[in-house]
């Protein structure tokens, strides 16, 4: 099949893929990708994360032609405007809410997702957003914080016009 979409705000123009591929095979496999992690491959751990339209998409559970025509963001398409990480993926260093680091695309893709809907989430907001992506290591609070901490430096920002 041919595969017209926009990723990471270029154009794509794919040719010959198989009918039946995936957008995680997609992005990893043919497009070189590998930001966006495959963890479980059945839909349950949130590593496969990706923005389609800014909603939250799993990866591994989308067929690549449903993004024909969309703006497919993965992690590799956040950054800041100099191509430094972004304030979200500076926040998780900074709170030491990254350690073995294999759930972090997925779980700031969520967090970017909860941001573009509702910018000032409660922490309890941020908790249940962040509820299907799975981390074995860090315990969730720090990441809870960092999220809270984006969402209300960006809030400020926005404040100071
Ligand atoms: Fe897609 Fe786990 S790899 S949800
Ligand atoms: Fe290791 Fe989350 S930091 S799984």
């Amino acid at each position: 099949m041919k595969l017209e979409f926009t990723l990471n705000h270029k154009t794509m123009l794919l040719e010959d893929l198989a009918d039946d591929l995936l957008l995680l095979d997609l992005l990893r496999e043919v497009l070189g990708l590998t930001g966006t992690k495959r963890g479980c491959d059945t839909g349950s751990c949130g590593a496969c994360s990706v923005l389609v339209d800014g909603k939250l998409t799993r990866a591994c559970r989308t067929p690549a032609a449903k993004v024909a025509g969309c703006h497919v963001i993965t992690i590799e398409g956040l950054r800041a405007p100099d191509g430094s990480p972004n304030d979200m993926q500076r926040a998780f260093v900074e709170f030491g809410a990254v350690q073995c680091g294999f759930c972090m695309p997925g779980m700031i893709i969520a967090a970017e997702a909860l941001l573009l809907k509702n910018p000032t989430p409660s922490r309890e907001e941020i908790r249940k957003a962040i509820m299907g992506n799975l981390c074995r290591c860090t315990g969730y609070q720090q990441i809870v914080d960092a999220i809270e901490v984006t969402a209300q430096r960006r809030a400020a920002i926005q404040k100071g016009g």
